[in-house]
């Protein structure tokens, strides 16, 4: 299996376009320590042809463009792109599909809420069920990724339920009822597998449980939660109001972050994504990436990619 890292930057990416903080100030001097990142997706095949995608970045069509492997190679009109994954309706992870408009076929899979999500908003209509199928990815059910022409790209596929909430831009209705780390498939996590190899997608994650340990144990390749690097960072920056835990988030660093939950379990390789323009942890002159890498972590990069 192929990986490719299109996007590593949370919602909002890497500079954020109303962010004049010093970390965006770096990145937009070109400063080689502080490399602009686009919103999180990754994209992984088995043939080299077929790509199945990771959510749909809103930045996915300067995603395409940077990714040779994502160039159409058929003329008039084709599109390496075969099938879609989502795990959540964040913004971040859905407004790309407005970017596969234009008639060219491949299968879109979420879950059943994130489905839901679509149907009532009818600007994804432009993206005609027609042509581009919407099939509703089961809970802990293996399947193997189809495209548009019902041929296997070679992946099998496992989603699972994984602490976190709703989409922000629909907490106004929920209200005071908001959890923000249920476990009822408002945010998924994926297993791939191609071989012997599996890769676990676990990039928005408010908690890392007993039961996503025994997951992720194994693993070849693990992309986590990297929003943030403590909880408080957002407030600490004067950039909001929430802390992570608010946002649906774990953070990195502390007793309770990701990298204490998972530190001992055999893995891979293990990459930090959705990786928010507070986190210091971006930068890779900081002390807080220098500790990241000590303790057997990386940090996902724009254009990255990894071979299993
Ligand atoms: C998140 O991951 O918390 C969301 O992307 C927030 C947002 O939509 O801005
Ligand atoms: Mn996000």
């Amino acid at each position: 299996m192929r990986v490719l890292v299109l996007g590593a930057a949370a919602g909002g990416g890497f500079p954020q376009w109303n962010a004049a903080s010093e970390a965006c100030r770096r990145a937009r001097a070109g400063d080689p320590a502080a490399r602009p990142a686009t919103q999180c997706s990754i994209a992984a095949t088995v043939d080299g042809e077929r790509w199945l995608l990771v959510n749909a970045s809103p930045d996915l069509r300067q995603q395409i463009e940077a990714n040779p492997p994502l160039h159409p190679k058929v003329a008039p009109r084709s599109s390496p792109i075969a099938a879609v994954v989502l795990t959540n309706a964040d913004v971040d992870a859905i407004a790309g599909l407005l970017h596969l408009r234009e008639g060219t076929p491949f299968v879109l899979y979420a879950g059943e809420r994130t489905l839901a999500v679509l149907d009532r908003n009818p600007i994804f209509e432009v993206v005609d069920r027609g042509i581009v199928p919407r099939r509703k990815l089961p809970l802990e059910v293996w399947l193997e990724p189809e495209d548009a022409d019902g041929r296997s790209l070679g992946l099998r596929l496992r989603a699972f339920p994984v602490p976190g909430k709703p989409p922000l831009w629909l907490e106004g209705e929920i209200g005071e009822a908001l959890v923000t780390d249920a476990e009822e498939g408002d945010v998924l996590g994926l297993e791939i597998v191609a071989g012997r190899k599996r890769l676990v997608w676990l990039a928005n994650c408010a908690r890392i449980t007993p039961a996503l340990r025994e997951r992720i144990r194994g693993c070849d390749l693990l992309f986590l939660d990297g929003t943030l690097w403590r909880d408080d960072e957002m407030i600490l920056a004067g950039a909001g109001s929430k802390t992570g835990r608010r946002m649906g988030h774990v953070s990195m660093a502390g007793p309770e972050g990701a990298m204490a939950a998972v530190a001992d379990l055999p893995v891979g390789r293990r990459l930090f994504i959705h990786i928010n323009n507070t986190n210091p942890a971006l930068l890779a002159d900081s002390a807080e990436r220098a500790e990241l890498e000590r303790r057997g972590f990386e940090v996902a990069a724009d254009g990255m990619e990894i071979e299993l």
